[in-house]
C-alpha cells in the first residue's frame, strides 16, 4: 500500500534538535566499499533486490547520482523485492512516500525540492528512520538529517547507454552484510 507522509510541521512535540540527537545524525564513517558494473537495468534490479534482502528495520540507504542515473529505478526494485506489488511512481512531487510491507515499513523520499535541509524533519523522517527502511534519492540536499551509519550508494553512467557504475559505501551497521553482498551471499 503507498501512504503519503505525513507532515510534522504543525506537530507540537516537533523539536529538531532532539530529534536530530535521537537520529544519531553524522559523516559517514566508511568501513566497507563495493564498486559494481551494472551493464542493464535488469543488473541494477538485481543489485537492489540482493541490498533489499540484506536490508533491516531502522537502515537509511542514500541514493546519490545525477538525473536519471537510475536512483528511482533501483527504489522501485528494491520496494518490489520487498514484497510492493503496487505501483512505485517517482517521489519527486510528493517527497515522501511510504509502502507498509509484509516486511515491514520501506519510506521513499526524494529530497530533491527541498528548499532547506531542514524541511527534511517535516516529511517524519524522525518516525521513518528508526521503524522502517528509508531510501532517500537526492541526499545531499539534506546532508546534516542522515544517521552517521548509513549505506550510500552513488550510481554514475556506464561505458554504454543502459550500462551503470555503482559505489557502495556501509558504515559501521553494515560492514557484515556488504561482505556478504560482495561474496554473493545475502542473495
Ligand atoms: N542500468 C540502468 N540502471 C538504472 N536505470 C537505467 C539503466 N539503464 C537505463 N536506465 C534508465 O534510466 C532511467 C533512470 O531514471 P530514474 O528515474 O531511475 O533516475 P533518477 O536517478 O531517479 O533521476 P532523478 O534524479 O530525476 O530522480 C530510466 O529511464 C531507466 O529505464
Ligand atoms: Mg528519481
Amino acid at each position: 500500500m503507498l501512504i503519503h507522509a505525513p507532515h510534522l510541521i504543525n506537530c507540537p512535540r516537533y523539536d529538531p534538535r532532539a530529534a536530530r540527537l535521537r537520529l544519531r545524525t553524522g559523516v559517514l564513517k566508511t568501513q566497507a566499499m563495493i564498486a559494481l558494473d551494472l551493464p542493464d537495468e535488469a543488473a541494477t534490479a538485481a543489485l537492489a533486490a540482493r541490498i533489499a534482502a540484506l536490508a533491516q528495520p531502522g537502515d537509511v540507504i542514500a541514493l546519490r547520482g545525477e538525473l536519471g542515473a537510475g536512483k528511482t529505478a533501483f527504489a522501485r526494485a528494491f520496494i518490489r523485492a520487498r514484497g510492493g506489488d503496487g505501483p512505485v511512481p517517482s517521489p519527486t512531487f510528493t517527497l515522501a512516500q511510504l509502502y507498509e510491507l509484509p516486511a515491514g515499513p520501506v519510506w521513499h523520499f526524494d529530497f530533491y525540492r527541498l528548499k532547506r535541509p531542514e524541511e527534511a524533519w517535516e516529511l517524519g523522517i524522525e518516525e521513518a528512520f528508526p521503524d522502517g527502511v528509508a531510501l532517500i534519492e537526492w541526499p545531499e540536499r539534506a546532508e546534516a538529517v542522515l544517521p552517521a551509519d548509513r549505506l550510500e550508494i552513488t550510481l554514475s553512467q556506464g561505458p554504454a547507454a543502459n550500462s551503470r557504475r555503482a559505489e557502495i559505501a556501509g558504515g559501521p551497521g553494515w560492514a557484515a552484510r556488504l561482505t556478504a553482498l560482495a561474496e554473493g551471499r545475502g542473495s
